[in-house]
């Protein structure tokens, strides 16, 4: 039997992901002494309190409140607590002292990841965050690694599984958003602050990370445009799928190229996707991204995208490389941001849109509406009206592709417009 050396790897977090990834790390310590070169003990484990009730059993004597002490002299320190402090300061922490640092935190990357890169830089540590992005699905390493002689152009996709759910049972299951907002925090799929996943600032985060890494540019969460499902009602799912749709909670990030300069635009926002589309078939609380890059085309990265034992995964696969690099030696790789690409205003995008309107059902309305698109240089592709049993007529406006600038003047003006009622809802239409 080869005599491994001893890495030891310091827990802080023992939630739903914290717990599996200590039952693993024990469990399975001959296959990741075999796979790492380096028999991995897990040293301590950071914990508030004692006495809380866990996933898992954990022995007791592993189990700490003094991070301190766990964290220094650790080779390798996982990092699962989630939120800015104290996990800010313990990663520091950890790099400061020689370990490499693995973590799943989404809203620590997003908001201080140049100063956590710049410390890990300048020991030469690694920083690695699989579990950040998406749960199981290994979406990290491709675009670091695998994607590293490409030149990616667009990542496109659904990166949060609650709402994903949530507007998956009202779209299959006709729930109202109430209904199916209940469901999801029985089932537990939301975070601790619910807002975070209906606002869409947790997709943000992700956002912020995947396109720092895809265009080599430091982005944050400021540079996200954001928008979260609070608006969407079982109407408008509905509506969309009359019309071949269905909606859903996308993270978009592309490079733009236009009279402005090259720059690039990260954004968060419900939008329709056409029921052929592969990603009008993720389901439940699964996530997919897009990845399309110039020389590989277009790439798909489906599965579980929370989940404490999938996520899990994602965690002891980085824990796993470190230990590789502890027994290889050499300085971890830091990530690039050379290009520092600007992030353009949310009006610089170009899509297509579906415009609903309230209008009052007489004649010369349509030629009013008309007029105003024109005005605004803003092209109809579809035009659908409906009365329903009390009479209200709808007008419902498919878009040609529009620059989001003129389309947001064109909707200002049609609001004001005698003609309409109420602008019910302007959606983007994205994936075709
Ligand atoms: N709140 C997240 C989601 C958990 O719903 O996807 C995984 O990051």
């Amino acid at each position: 039997m080869i005599d491994h050396r001893t890495l030891r790897v310091a827990l802080l977090g023992a939630g739903s992901v914290g717990s599996q990834v200590a039952r693993l790390l024990r469990e399975h310590g001959d296959d990741f002494a075999e796979r790492s070169g380096a028999r991995l003990e897990l040293a301590g484990i950071l914990v508030r309190d004692l006495d809380a009730p866990r996933d898992v059993d954990l022995p007791r004597e592993l189990l700490t409140t003094d991070a301190e002490s766990l964290i220094v002299g650790a080779d390798i320190v996982i990092e699962l607590m989630g939120g800015i402090e104290p996990a800010r300061t313990h990663i520091l922490t950890a790099l400061n002292s020689g370990a490499d640092v693995v973590t799943g935190n989404k809203a620590l990357l997003a908001q201080h990841g140049p100063e956590i890169f710049d410390a890990a830089d300048q020991v030469g540590a690694s920083v690695s965050y699989e579990a950040a992005v998406a749960g199981a699905i290994p979406i990290i390493r491709p675009l670091k690694d695998s994607l590293a002689g490409d030149r990616i152009v667009r990542i496109f996709g659904i990166v949060n599984g609650s709402t994903n759910f949530i507007l998956d049972k009202m779209d299959r299951e006709g729930l109202s958003a109430e209904d199916a907002q209940r469901l999801a925090t029985d089932l537990g799929y939301l975070e601790a602050d619910p807002t975070l996943d209906l606002e869409g600032y947790d997709a943000a985060q992700k956002a912020a990370i995947l396109a720092s890494l895809a265009f080599h540019t430091e982005v944050s969460m400021d540079d996200v445009h954001r928008e979260g499902i609070e608006s969407i009602t079982a109407d408008m799912i509905e509506g969309a799928r009359r019309a071949g749709f269905v909606i859903k909670l996308l993270a978009i990030c592309e490079r733009l190229a236009d009279a402005e300069g090259e720059a690039i635009s990260v954004r968060v926002y419900p939008a329709l996707i056409s029921r052929e589309h592969p990603l009008a078939t993720v389901h439940g609380g699964n996530n997919a991204v897009f990845v399309e890059s110039e020389a590989a085309g277009p790439l798909m990265f489906y599965g579980a995208g929370a989940g404490g034992v999938q996520t899990a995964s994602a965690v002891l696969g980085d824990v796993v490389s470190a230990a590789r690099r502890h027994i290889a030696g050499g300085v971890g790789v830091g990530e690039s941001a050379r290009q520092s690409l600007p992030t353009a205003e949310i009006g610089r995008i170009s899509t297509r849109y579906q415009i609903t309107l309230e209008v009052s059902d007489e004649q010369g309305v349509l030629a009013v509406i008309a007029g105003i698109l024109n005005d605004g240089g803003v092209s109809a592709a579809t035009v659908e009206q409906t009365v329903d049993d009390e009479g209200t007529a709808r007008i419902v406006i498919g878009t040609h592709t529009a620059r989001e600038q003129a389309l947001g003047d064109t909707v200002a003006r049609l609001a004001e417009s005698d003609v309409v009622v109420r602008v019910a809802s302007v959606l983007r239409v994205e994936g075709e």
